[in-house]
């Protein structure tokens, strides 16, 4: 990928630039002009262009980066002029390659989705369709995992809505152990240790189902099947399953609500 445009200077897109600079990517990188402080400040610490236009990005770039808002979309569309040859990869999530096409005539679209981590190169990168440029550049940022249809991406968007929940949930978690006297730092240490410990494992050992890796820790009599016990009691795991329903339902259902 030789020359990349950013079209919305955002939370996503600025963290996706500063991942891509770190991991040496020295190719072009044109930003749209609106949010100017933000995007000058991220032009001058990472080497890049804020144009005078969204269609001045367009016309400068090969490949473009949309990160607008869903309800963004449209209104920028009507800004610029795409024409053939141009690759579009959308990070906007809910908005389907037909509404993008729509959007951006002529513009060959890639949907991707990943998460703030893409600063550090360790994000989730979610692609569809296949393409071998898009996959060949993103995957400086982590570890890419491309889909075999679009409403396997719809499904997988959901995922990353889990990755925002997960702070909360963590959260909660380290309260507990600071209500029982322990410094703040070290409860955090001690339950994101623990945590790598488990994603460690199952990550080692990709044949054991995740349940029966479980099942090898909580035997009967110990302190951690009693707790589980209780989990179970409560059917923890609910909570999440109705958080997935209602948002891939929202996800599926009309595409420019988010
Ligand atoms: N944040 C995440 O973790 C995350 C994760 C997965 C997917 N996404 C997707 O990524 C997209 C961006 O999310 P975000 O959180 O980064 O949003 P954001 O911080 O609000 O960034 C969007 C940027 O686009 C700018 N913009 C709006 N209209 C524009 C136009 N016509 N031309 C140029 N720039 C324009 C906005 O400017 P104004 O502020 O002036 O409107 C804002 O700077 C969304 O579609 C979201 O679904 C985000």
């Amino acid at each position: 990928m030789q020359s990349l445009g950013v079209l919305g200077v955002g939370e996503l897109t600025e963290k996706v630039v500063k991942g891509l600079r770190n991991s040496g990517y020295a190719g072009q990188i044109n930003l749209s002009p609106r949010n100017q402080q933000r995007a000058l400040a991220l032009g001058s610490q990472y080497g890049c262009e804020v144009m005078v236009s969204n269609q001045a990005v367009v016309d400068r770039s090969e490949v473009l980066m949309l990160g607008v808002r869903p309800d963004a979309v449209e209104r920028l569309s009507e800004e610029v002029a795409m024409g053939p040859g141009k690759t579009l990869i959308s990070l906007v999530a809910g908005m389907q390659i037909a509404e993008l096409s729509r959007c951006f005539h002529g513009a060959s679209v890639v949907r991707v989705m990943l998460s703030c981590a893409a600063e550090i190169n360790r994000t989730t990168v979610v692609i569809y369709p296949a393409n071998a440029a898009v996959q060949q550049c993103l995957s400086a940022l982590g570890t890419v995992i491309v889909l075999a249809d679009e409403s396997a991406f719809e499904t997988a968007t959901v995922a990353a809505c889990m990755n925002g929940w997960f702070y909360f949930w963590l959260h909660e978690l380290q309260q507990w152990f600071v209500d029982q006297g322990l410094p703040e730092g070290q409860a955090r240490k001690l339950l994101l240790s623990n945590l790598e410990d488990c994603l460690s494992s199952a990550k080692h050992d990709l044949k054991t189902p995740l349940a029966s890796m479980g099942s090898a820790i909580a035997t009967p009599g110990t302190f951690t099947a009693k707790g589980l016990e209780m989990l179970e009691k409560q059917n923890f795991s609910a909570p999440w399953t109705h958080a997935f329903d209602a948002v891939l339902k929202d996800l599926t259902a009309d595409s420019k609500q988010r």
